[in-house]
Formats: structure tokens, C-alpha cells, sequence
């Protein structure tokens, strides 16, 4: 069995790649980049499905939160309709990842539930939901063979971008967040643990008749409250701020509009800098999301990692993500360092961080080392 994955980079679809190449002899993945193949390209797609003819097909791809309505529509909208038209021809099951962007705000959301269609709405959520409605009208009308998964707010290591619960994470450790940015009680959200989803979908592949044709929440059971999660972050990091007053909504939404107008101003003036793209959502801060998983429960499906939450992965996700930012420089006052101080990890010898060190301080010794011991011939080839 052979498939394509669109979107093997980002950050769900590298999870499934890694879950394909490890688990499932049986399935070969491919995944080619943007590049070979672009959801803008009509011929890239039609010239894969030729070549390749793949068994089934799952697209992950998105383009960027921010980008314009041109992008956003040829990727999300269009893009993901040609695979599926691509998909219909060759009779294989479509796999298609959406988003809680396209529900309101409420409780216990089913699959049945969206936002009206409406031009004021975001690039974004736009173009997922119009993948939604269209998906379903091509399944009606012609029988695509499809399954749509909506995702919350999605955790795991392994993203690329800063988005969603790493900005939350980014801006409580790098302290851009002095004072609480959601109330003090009741503002619960749905999580997704990004590392399940490719056991779901390689289920939904095995089972065909059962998820063909259908929506599904994947979700974790319990929906968590923004202002724990924040203040778990916090003590966990041993960090003073956020601080616990909280900033009622119209308040947040003025400084949000008033750093807008400042950014605008500086960037006239040659500096670039933006807000970041989620504080589209800042609504959402303020605003109960819960995506009920009864659907998905009901069925065949049986969780890989049923303890597995937000909070339990919270201390990997943040050495994870600390240890990256800060290789990446992008921190501009925490330092690992200070962390580790109060969260020892052993450093074993030999190993990369050891050799960075000397890297660090003492380049020649580094370069004698690897000259007596790491030139030869990598003989594992032959
Ligand atoms: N992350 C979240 O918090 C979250 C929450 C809810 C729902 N979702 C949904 O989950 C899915 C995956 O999101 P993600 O966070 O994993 O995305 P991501 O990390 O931003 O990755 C996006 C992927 O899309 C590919 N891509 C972009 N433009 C493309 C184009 N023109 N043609 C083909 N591929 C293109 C990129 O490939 P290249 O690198 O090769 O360009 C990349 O692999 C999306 O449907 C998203 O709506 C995500």
C-alpha cells in the first residue's frame, strides 16, 4: 500500500511521517515538499496522481495563519479540493485535517456544529470551513470516499512555527506576558495530542466503512482551563510573571488595537516588527471552546495513551522547546541556563552537547579531536 501525505514538514504531518516510517512496513509514505508538489498547482497534482497513483491520500498542509485571502484560498481551499477531485478519480479514500477555527465559540461543539459562512470571517477559518462544506458536497454528490479530523489546539514537539500553546509557552517563559490574559475562572478549551493522530488515521485506513464519509473531533476527553494551564507554566518554570490580575477583555482587545497602531507607525518608519498572528484569536482568550469527542469515542477507535494529556506532556514540551528557542536565539530574557540551574540534566559525555561545548570555547580542540577520530570513510555504506 502506498500513500501521500501533503504537508509532511508541518507539524502534524511529520508525526505521521515518522509514524509511517517506524510502524507500518506495510504502508509506504511518501511526502513530497512544497516545492515537487504545490497545492497551488493544479499540473503538480494531476502529474503526482499520474506517476504515482497512490493507494489513499492525507493533506495536512496549510499555508501560514496570517497569509492573505490569495493563499489562503489557492492552499486551504482549492488546493485541498484538488486532491480530493485527484483522490475521487482514482476511487482512494481522502483524509483531510481541519480546524476548531471553524466553530464558534460554546460547549460541548459536535461535528455538526460551524460558524455561518460570512466574508468577515478570517482567511483562515474561511478557507477550513469551506473545505468542510465542500468535501461534504463532493462525498453527496459523488461518493468521495473522505474523513475529515478537526483539531483543537493542537501539542507536540517538533513545530516549526510559534503558534497556538507555544506562543503561550514562548511568551510566559521569555516573560512577555505580565499579567493574565483570560479570566480567572471558567475559560476552558479542547486539546489535541498531535502524537495520536497518526494512530487514528492509520485506524480510519484499516476501517474504511466504518469513518468513510464522516467528520470527527479528535480531541482529549477532558477540556482544560486557560488560566491553569498558564499558571502550571509558570510554577513549573519558577517564573514570578504572569502575575494573577487579570485584564477583563475590552481592556486586552484596546492594547491589542493600540499595539497595532504603534507597530504600523514603527514599520513606517523601517522597523519591521508585527503582532503575533494568534492575537486574531484573543477573543478566544476570553471565550469557552469545547469540542466534544462522544463521536469518536463511540467508535472503533481505541486511544493509544489514554493518560496522556496536556499537563503530562507539559515537561517535555517545555525542555523541548526552551532547549530549541534558545539554539535559535529567538528568547530575549530567559536563559536556559538559569532554568537548568533549578531543573538539572546530566550532560554525558561524548555526546553533541559536550563536543558543542567545546565547540564553544575551544575550537582547536574540537578540530584535533575530530581530525584523529572523525574523517574516515563512513564503511557502513559499503
Ligand atoms: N497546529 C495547530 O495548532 C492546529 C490546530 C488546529 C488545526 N490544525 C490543522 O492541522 C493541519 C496541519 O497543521 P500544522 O500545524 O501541522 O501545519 P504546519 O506545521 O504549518 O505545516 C504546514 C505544511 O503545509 C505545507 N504547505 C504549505 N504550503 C503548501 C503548498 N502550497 N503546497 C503543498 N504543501 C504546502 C508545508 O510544506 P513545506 O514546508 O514543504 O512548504 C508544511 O508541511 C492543518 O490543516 C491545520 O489547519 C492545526
Amino acid at each position: 500500500m502506498s500513500g501521500l501525505l501533503v504537508g509532511g514538514s508541518g507539524l502534524i504531518g511529520g508525526y505521521l511521517l515518522h509514524y509511517f516510517k517506524t510502524k507500518t512496513p506495510e504502508i509506504d509514505v511518501r511526502a513530497p515538499n512544497s516545492k515537487k508538489l504545490s497545492l497551488r498547482e493544479l499540473n503538480d497534482i494531476v502529474g503526482y496522481f499520474k506517476r504515482h497513483k497512490p493507494d489513499f491520500v492525507v493533506n495536512t498542509a496549510i499555508t501560514a495563519i496570517r497569509s492573505d485571502a490569495l493563499l489562503s484560498y489557492e492552499v486551504n481551499y482549492q488546493g485541498s479540493i484538488n486532491l480530493a477531485r485527484a483522490a475521487l478519480a482514482l476511487n482512494i479514500p481522502y483524509i483531510h485535517i481541519s480546524s476548531a477555527a471553524t466553530l464558534p465559540p460554546g460547549e460541548n461543539l459536535t461535528e455538526e456544529d460551524h460558524l455561518p459562512l460570512d466574508a468577515s470571517m478570517s482567511n483562515y477559518a474561511k478557507s477550513k470551513l469551506m473545505t468542510e462544506m465542500t468535501l461534504r458536497h463532493m462525498h453527496e454528490k459523488y461518493g468521495l470516499k473522505y474523513t475529515l479530523i478537526r483539531m483543537a489546539i493542537v501539542y507536540g514537539a517538533h513545530d516549526h512555527k510559534i503558534q497556538g500553546i507555544n506562543r503561550l509557552l514562548f511568551n510566559i517563559v521569555d516573560r512577555a506576558m505580565p499579567f493574565m490574559l483570560t479570566k480567572k475562572k471558567g475559560v476552558l478549551h479542547s486539546y489535541s495530542n498531535a502524537s495520536k493522530v497518526p494512530y487514528f488515521i492509520h485506524h480510519v485506513l484499516k476501517n474504511q466503512e466504518e469513518f468513510s464519509g464522516k467528520h470527527f473531533h479528535f480531541v482529549d476527553p477532558e477540556p482544560v482551563e486557560l488560566a491553569k494551564l498558564i499558571l502550571t507554566i509558570k510554577a513549573y518554570m519558577n517564573l514570578k510573571t504572569p502575575r494573577e490580575i487579570y485584564i477583563p477583555y475590552p481592556v486586552a482587545k484596546a492594547g491589542n488595537n493600540f499595539m497595532n497602531w504603534v507597530i504600523k507607525v514603527f514599520n513606517r518608519l523601517g522597523y519591521r516588527a508585527h503582532v503575533p498572528a494568534e492575537m486574531i484569536f484573543l477573543e478566544n482568550f476570553y471565550k469557552t471552546q469545547t469540542l466534544s469527542c462522544a463521536k469518536l469515542k463511540n467508535s472503533s477507535f481505541v486511544d493509544p495513551n489514554p493518560r496522556a494529556t496536556v499537563f503530562t506532556e507539559l515537561p517535555s514540551l517545555i525542555e523541548y522547546y526552551t532547549a530549541r528557542w534558545e539554539h535559535l536565539n529567538l528568547f530575549s530574557s530567559f536563559s536556559k541556563k538559569d532554568f537548568n540551574l533549578r531543573h538539572p540534566v546530566k550532560k554525558k559525555a561524548g555526546t553533541s552537547e559536550e563536543l558543542a561545548a567545546i565547540f564553544m570555547d575551544s575550537p582547536a580542540r574540537l578540530l584535533d579531536i575530530v581530525h584523529n577520530d572523525g574523517t574516515a570513510p563512513l564503511k557502513d555504506i559499503l
